[in-house]
């Protein structure tokens, strides 16, 4: 018998793996679900980074290996996107590296820098994949908490009396996915401080910040955060490209080294078309930004009537392209999930996908239209079948 290593036994499949095969076999039944679980953007990218997808595809070499760092004109759009958007210097040579979406860059940091054994720190409520590669290395998750009364914000005076000594990397979200928590750089500052005095890597992965945000964060905005931080980004969500796969990491040139030095031995450089567009992408002024965040304001509004209907709390203050909300019944986030899944044919995220501490939290997905928020609130409110 051919068996799967033991790392794999110890995973699970991912949650929306499992549930959008049942939510798939449900539609195949003739139910008409509407999915507010995931957040894929379903609005249209720019056009003129489609118009230069395809015009990139007829161009000589289109179809060749590209460079394990990416083009220079891409990296160079990165770093300028973060000196435009976030006032934050960038290397193009050193400091920026292109990859396959920022999930691709948890998995390669985690190869980067974990041994057997080490601990590493990781959000309860938080993005499932820190978790999930932490112990495909067979390295020790180290849950911390998040909780709503401390503003979803790690505790530090807590964190401080842990034993630190194995911990080697500390992952964080923010804006935060998935409680739409803003940033609050004093807070961060401090983390930054704590994650210094304690040789840990601070990670923020950060897609979300260009959705629904006031202000633009980088955590290289701090003081102190080339020394012990790396950054996630990704034009999964600001641009509208998830299928695209593109993100990138920032950080300190030695730090971004050891992570190419993994990518390099695991993939052969990204589609020159995909380059040559998201390039064209990161050149884009605010008005895009503005102009999508104004179509997920009405849709947000929308969810919220949803929300007060089914006796759910949000926080209006929240960001980020979903809606936090707290059941106030003493139903769990599961049943109250599976209630809307099968009497009312609306998916939404259960907030235990993402770690206890979301045990009595909905997660609704801003990634549908309002015509389609309409018929959810319009079945919401519809007595139930008896
Ligand atoms: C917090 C967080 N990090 C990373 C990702 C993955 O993004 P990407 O498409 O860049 O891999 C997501 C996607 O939903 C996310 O919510």
């Amino acid at each position: 018998m051919i068996s799967v290593s033991n790392r794999l036994q110890e995973t699970k499949e991912y949650y929306f793996s499992k549930k959008l095969r049942e939510v798939a076999q449900l539609k195949k039944q003739g139910k008409p679900i509407i999915n507010l679980g995931i957040g894929s953007p379903d609005l249209a990218p720019p056009d003129e980074v489609v118009e230069e997808l395809m015009k990139a595809t007829q161009a000589p070499g289109a179809y060749q290996y590209q460079a394990y760092k990416g083009l220079d004109e891409l990296r160079e759009a990165m770093c300028n996107f973060y000196s435009t958007h976030y006032g934050v210097t960038v290397d193009q040579d050193q400091e920026v590296l292109p990859l396959m979406g920022s999930k691709e860059g948890i998995a390669l940091i985690s190869m980067a820098f974990l041994n057997e054994g080490d601990q590493v720190l990781v959000p309860n409520p938080g993005y499932p994949t820190y978790q999930a590669a932490t112990k495909l290395l067979n390295a020790e998750l180290l849950y911390y908490d998040l909780v709503e009364a401390k503003s979803w914000h790690p505790d530090v005076e807590a964190l401080q009396k842990l034993d630190l000594s194995n911990v080697k990397v500390m992952w964080i979200n923010y804006p935060n996915m998935p409680t739409g928590e803003p940033v609050n750089s004093k807070k961060l500052q401090e983390l930054i401080q704590f994650a210094k005095s304690n040789d840990i890597l601070l990670v923020n992965d950060n897609p979300y910040s260009m959705v629904l945000t006031e202000d633009k964060f980088s955590i290289f905005q701090l003081e102190g955060a080339e020394e012990v931080c790396l950054e996630l980004n990704s034009l999964s969500k600001s641009f509208n490209l998830a299928g695209f796969r593109v993100g990138f990491l920032v950080g300190n040139s030695e730090f971004v080294s050891a992570v190419l030095k993994v990518k390099s031995n695991m993939d052969s450089g990204m589609f020159f078309p995909i380059q040559k567009a998201a390039t064209k992408a990161l050149k884009l002024n605010l008005d895009w930004f503005e102009a999508q965040n104004d179509v997920y304001k009405k849709r947000r509004a929308i969810v919220w009537d949803i929300c007060e209907s089914l006796d759910l709390s949000v926080n209006t203050d929240a960001v980020s392209l979903f809606v936090w909300a707290k059941i106030n019944s003493e139903h769990t986030a599961e049943e109250l999930a599976d209630e809307l899944l099968y009497d009312r044919d609306i998916f939404v995220t259960p907030g235990t996908v993402f770690g206890s501490n979301g045990a009595k939290y909905l997660r609704f997905s801003l990634c549908v239209s309002e015509e389609e928020l309409n018929v959810c609130k319009q079945r919401i409110l519809k007595p139930k079948a008896v």
